[in-house]
């Protein structure tokens, strides 16, 4: 088959690729990441590059490479690292780990560890928990690989729709959380043999995905999750990287639109013995909130990306190089 040289400025990367590839997977070659917030389907026009010379702007998605090009990429155009949020308050808790029951032996062990990972449509963060006292060893966060392929779970689904895109993304979200244990361990000279528990949450489509189940029902009305009930896994089976013999969990759902990871924040923060009226508001790329007491709780979603994370607006960005983070009065 016929290759071209594709040359990205201001980068000076040059790469060579077949015909017929987009400027897009000519970028992604190259290393070079760009803004997909419509998942490469032509519509969201934040792929924009300018073809040199004669400054002609194209949408790399949509431009198929025929001869050897010369593409300048706008700052604005490519996506940045951004600031993600790792820590919080903690709360102490008892902790009682399930792989105690599964493996009685393993009561005496000196070292025993769990990960614990939020799966966000934009970020992805993982804890090494101290499985003898809950704490907290050491926290690891990356940008969620999957965002190549959509920045929101719209876009993610209907990548997900295509042929071979949910392995693609299924693929991508275990390397990732994988990368993160590996950090975690390296920074903390623990063995990932002895971390037994991983325990999961997000939304419904981030799990539907780590859990390579079907997510084209969540693109259509009346959105419905494939299944919404916790699931326990098999690490070795799940290829995450940990001892073979430990678990993974991924936490209950509620529904389509409202996930795990709003299930989890309920916990933690013991909406579950709530007496009085609580508020629980987890604000992603998908936003969820529940109102209620520990007798009756009620959920909702919303799209909260548009608002916050640059997602099919002109003004703004995301927390990236540029953005304004803090605001000091003196
Ligand atoms: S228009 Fe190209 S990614 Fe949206």
């Amino acid at each position: 088959m016929k290759h071209f040289t594709v040359t990205f400025r201001p980068q000076g990367r040059r790469i060579s690729i077949h015909a017929g590839a987009t400027i897009l997977e000519a970028a992604g070659q190259a290393g070079i990441i760009l803004n997909t917030v419509c998942g490469g389907v032509g519509t969201c026009g934040k792929c924009q590059v300018i073809l040199q010379p004669g400054d002609r702007k194209v949408l790399a998605c949509r431009r198929r490479i025929e001869e050897n090009l010369t593409v300048e990429v706008p700052s604005e155009s490519q996506f940045f690292e951004q600031q993600i949020l790792h820590h919080g308050v903690d709360r102490q808790i008892e902790v009682a780990p399930s792989i105690h029951d599964q493996y009685p032996d393993l009561k005496a062990a000196e070292h025993l560890f769990g990960v614990a990972v939020d799966i966000g449509t934009t970020t992805v963060v993982a804890m090494l928990i101290d499985l003898a006292d809950g704490s907290c060893r050491a926290t690891a966060a990356v940008e969620n690989p999957q965002i190549r392929c959509g920045d929101d779970v719209v876009s993610r689904i209907a990548y997900a729709s295509g042929a071979g895109g949910l392995d693609e993304l299924h693929e991508a979200i275990i390397s990732c959380v994988n990368d993160l244990i590996e950090q975690l361990c390296r920074r903390t000279a623990v063995a990932a043999s002895h971390i037994y528990e991983v325990t999961v949450a997000g939304n419904t489509t981030m799990n539907h995905i780590f859990l390579k189940f079907p997510v084209e029902q969540l693109g259509q009305a009346p959105y419905k999750a494939w299944s919404t009930k916790a699931q326990d896994r098999n690490a070795g089976v799940m290829q995450i990287a940990i001892n073979p013999r430990g678990n993974v969990h991924v936490i209950e759902s509620i529904a389509g639109f409202v996930g795990s990871d709003i299930t989890a924040v309920a916990v933690a923060v013991g909406m579950d013995k709530a007496e009085g009226m609580t508020l629980v508001v987890d604000i992603g790329t998908n936003g969820e909130i529940i109102l209620g007491t520990k007798d009756r709780m009620y959920a909702a979603s919303c799209a909260a990306g548009p608002a916050l994370e640059g997602a099919r607006i002109s003004q703004g960005g995301r927390a990236v190089e540029g953005a304004i983070e803090a605001v000091f009065v003196s």
